[in-house]
């Protein structure tokens, strides 16, 4: 038997192509480090509905139960843009969130070196590296309250509700403090606070969590203020928490401080040790089996799975460190530079295994 049972689910448009390529880094990273990985794949998003009528069949659901981590790639494409929206292949998404209790997702924001010029941000800004981790809520507000639609005055109206329990609250604060206490020890909860009552919610709890972290130097910012903050000064924030949407409003904007959407991971966490890794970028229709897609937010993930799952820290680092290496030398297009080698997806996948 393996020592580790992963489920893949690889997903629509670029996303087999990019779970390929991580799973031979995975591989390799095995063999290199002496323990072994066992798959299985799934279906989510658009694939299962053509094969399977729901974008989350139970069988799906079974698997990832069954495993110590789940790999995956990307969902959705213009195919079934036009389904009802919890027909959707994001449904898909939000539901293995859901059934999984995945609750927290870390989305590391880090600029590797050699990519500064890919930032749109002006080299100044950065300073020497970046490095900001954003905690996002992923199983509560407004993605998961209750929503619908209806008349007002005779003219078509919808709502959607944003929610927040202290206990949700207190669960993702911890795991943010529980970062920053391994990291800078400094921490930025975000809020609208100034007008919506579940964030004042948020921001109480939060301040009670803190009472258990005295050395974690807490504040607090508006998401507007933040949004602008994050590229006037980057620099300032080390871990930052948040809610469902304005972790990912603000997660896109921070990807784009480091170079690109190819290249961020993703962890998403239940407290145990399953968790679900993907790339934060979408499933990238337009390019989808050009073979150029960029591999390497998806190996990034594997990085992250190796570290807070599987417990193979040091199989994460030397990922990442290769990653590193062959980005001083190569590029999929999406991050090509003048004067260096311009490579396939495969080809990038090839050559981190070859630096591992
Ligand atoms: C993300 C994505 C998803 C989200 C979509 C595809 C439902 O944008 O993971 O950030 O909004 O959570
Ligand atoms: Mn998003």
């Amino acid at each position: 038997m393996a020592d580790y049972k992963i489920t893949l689910l690889k997903g629509d448009g670029i996303g087999p192509e990019i779970v390929n390529q991580a799973v031979k880094v995975l591989d390799a990273a095995c063999d290199k480090f002496g323990f072994t990985v066992e798959y299985d794949e799934a279906l989510l998003g658009g694939c299962a509905i053509d094969a399977a009528g729901v974008p989350l069949p139970d069988e799906t659901i079974a698997k990832c139960k069954a495993s110590d981590s789940v790999i995956l790639g990307a969902v959705g494409g213009p195919k079934w843009d036009t389904l009802p929206g919890n027909q959707r292949p994001e449904a898909g998404l939000l539901g293995i969130r859901g059934a999984l209790g995945l609750f927290a997702n870390l989305r590391p924001s880090v600029i590797f070196g050699s990519l500064k010029s890919a930032s749109p941000i002006k080299d100044e800004i950065i300073g020497g590296n970046l490095d900001i981790m954003i905690v996002r809520e992923l199983t509560g507000g407004i993605y998961f309250g209750e929503r619908g639609r209806k008349e007002v005055n005779s003219i078509p109206a919808a709502w959607d509700t944003e929610m927040y329990s202290t206990e949700e609250v207190e669960r993702i604060a911890r795991v943010a403090f529980d970062l920053a206490m391994k990291r800078n020890k400094k921490l930025t909860s975000v809020d609208k606070a100034n007008v919506l009552e579940s964030s004042r919610l948020w921001r109480e709890t939060v301040i009670k969590v803190s009472e258990e972290y005295p050395e974690v130097e807490l504040n607090h910012m508006y998401v507007d203020n933040c949004a602008m903050q994050l590229v006037r000064n980057p620099r300032q924030f080390d871990v930052i928490v948040t809610s469902n949407i304005f972790g990912d409003i603000l997660s896109d904007e921070a990807s784009m401080i480091a170079g690109s959407i190819g290249m961020l991971a993703s962890a998403s966490l239940s407290g145990g040790k399953l968790g679900l890794y993907e790339p934060i970028h979408g499933s990238a229709p337009d390019i989808a089996g050009l073979g150029i897609a960029n591999p390497l937010a998806t190996i990034l993930s594997v990085a992250m799975m190796l570290r807070y799952s599987l417990d193979r820290p040091q199989a994460a680092d030397a990922i990442e460190a290769a990653v590193a290496k062959v980005l001083e030398t190569h590029r999929t297009s999406d991050i090509y530079e003048e004067g260096l080698i311009k490579v396939s997806c495969e080809e990038m996948g090839d050559l981190v295994c070859k630096a591992l």
